[in-house]
């Protein structure tokens, strides 16, 4: 089997090309132009490899290779195209040029599956534009049902219903969630956001469980006025209150004694939002991750707490609602077997690994076994600019999910 890595990285930058960021830096916002170019793109590249093309109403779009026996369950692979804004071209992409080179590779060198091969790309895996991660596998593991049609809101108030009507995805939410049993197996190639691999030299890593994430939103109502005419004992600041929530997100997190316990507030709207006026409103989002699930509800309900008591000191008015609080998920051991299998006999090194990103896996793992392989990146370095994994690893990692969809697609 050949892995065609010229292709897969002339793919890559095809599918960069499609951007509405400002160079260096990608973004590409779920049913914005550019996302919507680069489906039109990648659903050609599918019909020309000769898969059968489908799509659900929230957009996640399904490509398929039918098997001999096309009765039996499927074996799924694929990931995101969506993009934070200013970041890089590997994150999500790898796992979907990846399962659609590693299909090419099995088409010529003549394999023949048993199980249909499904390449997944789903929709809004980042959570720009809804606030929420992972829509798509989340509706497909029946996570949300079509009340988010109204529900879910972008930043200037069109609902999610007007936003997939307008990007041509139509019918009702109920009928995203896919049949028990549908998936055999879900197979997710993706670079690693993280530095272990390319520390110890490795090819690739075999992910065992994913971390549980969440999200709070944060509200902060205080009084605004003129910066000059309202003097310092007589504010309500809504900023100084939130900076010292913020503070305190950070201190509960350390506070864990765990290097797996993070917290990060990396959104925050001040309102009005001019230099010369008190901030009377302040909304900002908290990500909050931990390995063990139960310590990190430990810490959503810590900052939660701090919140009302910044809140009561300093007279303000906050709201904190949680936007998603996701269990861990494990993966399936058999196809952590056939991963390992798969990189020995591409003689290739490998460790097993967790995944501190979360991924359209965690939510399949509902509904399927699932597996990961992870690839290394520069440094570490994601949702960045200058996010990079070498040519080298982009083949190693399509070779062995390849070889991982082959043996599954054969299994009983
Ligand atoms: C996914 O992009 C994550 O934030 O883990
Ligand atoms: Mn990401
Ligand atoms: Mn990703």
């Amino acid at each position: 089997m050949h892995i065609d890595r010229d292709r897969f990285i002339s793919d890559l930058e095809t599918l960069a090309s499609f951007t509405d960021g400002t160079p260096p830096g990608i973004s590409r916002l779920v049913f914005a132009e550019a996302d919507q170019q680069a489906r039109v793109w990648l659903k050609s590249q599918c019909r020309d490899a000769g898969l059968s093309v489908r799509e659900d109403a929230v957009g996640n779009m399904f490509a398929r290779w039918t098997g001999t026996q096309p009765q039996l369950a499927a074996i799924g692979t694929g990931s995101h195209i969506d993009a934070i804004p200013h970041s890089g071209r590997f994150d999500g992409t790898v796992g979907v040029l990846g399962g659609l080179e590693a299909i090419r590779a099995l088409q010529q060198s003549g394999f023949a599956p048993q199980r249909s091969i499904e390449l997944l790309l789903f929709t809004a895996e980042e959570p720009t534009r809804f606030g929420l991660g992972c829509l798509g596998s989340r509706m497909l593991s029946g996570g949300l049902d079509s009340a988010a049609d109204t529900h879910l809101k972008d930043s200037e108030g069109r609902t999610l219903a007007q936003l997939r009507a307008a990007a041509g995805f139509h019918g009702s939410l109920d009928q995203v969630r896919l049949k028990d049993g549908y998936y055999a197996a879900f197979v997710e190639l993706h670079i690693e956001q993280g530095p272990l691999l390319e520390k110890k030299g490795l090819a690739v890593g075999i992910v065992t469980s994913i971390a549980a994430p969440a999200a709070l939103r944060i509200t902060v109502e205080g009084e605004g006025g003129h910066a000059g005419g309202v003097l310092m004992h007589d504010r309500k600041d809504a900023f100084c209150g939130a900076a010292e929530m913020v503070l305190a997100a950070e201190e509960r997190a350390l506070a864990t004694g765990s290097v797996d316990t993070c917290a990060t507030v990396g959104k925050c709207h001040i309102f009005p939002g001019a230099a010369n006026s008190i901030p009377s409103r302040v909304e900002m989002e908290v990500d909050i991750r931990d390995t063990d699930e139960q310590r990190r509800n430990g810490v959503l309900r810590e900052i939660e707490q701090a919140c009302a008591r910044v809140a009561a000191e300093r007279d303000l008015q906050v709201r904190v609602t949680r936007i998603n609080a996701d269990a861990p998920a494990t993966c399936s051991p058999r196809i952590i077997e056939a991963m390992v299998k798969a990189a020995e006999e591409n003689e290739l090194t490998y460790r097993t690994m967790v995944s501190r990103a979360y991924h359209d896996s965690l939510f399949m793992a509902r509904i399927a076994p699932v597996g990961m392989v992870f690839i290394p990146c520069r440094g570490g370095v994601s949702h960045r600019p200058d996010e990079y994994s070498a040519p080298q690893a982009l083949e190693d990692g399509a070779k062995v999910l390849a070889s991982t969809l082959a043996r599954l697609s054969r299994e009983n």
